[in-house]
């Protein structure tokens, strides 16, 4: 994993919209897979502020987003739908036919599953996932377990994630959904390049078990260690539990980079 530690929230989102130009600048058409989640606001911030000043165009980006909840229209303003259409297409001029989502009113959720790998598989793949980190070590939300999903597929949400979405539904915990459909784990880490965003205390230890423990079902973010092009974008607090050695290998290579 390559290590960026950046002083503040508001660093971490523009090392990372900058990585992120960058590639879109090289290859104008990038399949880009995307999260949702308030790290990445200020992250589409950032990007749609370089394309307002001219400095980057993302309508002939493709996107698949990581995951939706079961039972939400895309119009429900609690959906990840809608939160992409607020903060990430609308903003950064991403064309409607260029977006590629779960459906979790589908009236067959699993063909719907299958459905989006096909289309993914179809275009190739993903070039460049981002992702942000649940405070359980979750990524799209392939939640901790005994064994984890390698492939798209429908999910019992925990509790604590339900906890971490409920500003979507107005602090109402009975409205958060118990389910949705994911991306998995093989299709995550097919991407031939990921960058993961992840700020604040809360994600401490989360971030220190994903760079430093075992690879382990149990922190579904532990598997980017074997991944061979991971950026991982870091705030003080979140990287505050790594030990001496990462971080002074993070920072050798930040002066390299
Ligand atoms: C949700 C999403 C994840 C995202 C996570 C982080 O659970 N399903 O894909 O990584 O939120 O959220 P936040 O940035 O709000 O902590």
């Amino acid at each position: 994993m390559n290590l960026i530690i950046c002083e503040s929230g508001v660093d971490v989102a523009r090392a990372a919209a900058d990585r992120i130009a960058r590639e879109i600048d090289r290859h104008p058409h990038l399949v880009l897979g995307l999260p949702t989640g308030r790290t990445s606001i200020p992250l589409y911030a950032r990007l749609a502020a370089a394309r307002n000043e001219g400095q980057c165009r993302f309508d002939r980006v493709v996107t698949f987003n990581l995951d939706e909840f079961v039972g939400l229209p895309p119009t429900h303003p609690g959906s990840y739908r809608a939160f992409m259409a607020r903060h990430c297409f609308e903003p950064l001029g991403i064309p409607d036919a260029r977006v590629h989502f779960l459906n979790g009113v589908a009236a067959d959720l699993d063909a719907e599953c299958a459905s989006y790998e096909r289309q993914l598989a179809e275009i190739g793949g993903t070039d460049l996932q981002v992702l942000g980190l649940g405070a359980n070590g979750h990524i799209g939300f392939n939640e901790p377990a005994d064994a984890l999903h390698a492939r798209t597929h429908r999910v019992r949400l925990c509790q604590e994630t339900r906890l971490a979405n409920v500003g979507l539904f107005d602090g109402a915990l009975d409205r958060v959904p118990t389910e949705a459909l994911s991306m998995g784990m093989a299709t995550i880490l097919e991407a031939r390049a990921l960058v993961l965003v992840a700020q604040s205390a809360n994600k401490r230890e989360a971030v220190t078990a994903m760079v430093e423990g075992l690879v382990t079902p149990r922190l579904p973010a532990s598997f980017l260690q074997l991944h061979p092009r991971v950026d991982v974008y870091l705030d003080e607090d979140a990287a505050a539990g790594l030990s001496e050695t990462t971080r002074l290998m993070a920072r050798r290579r930040c002066n390299q980079a």
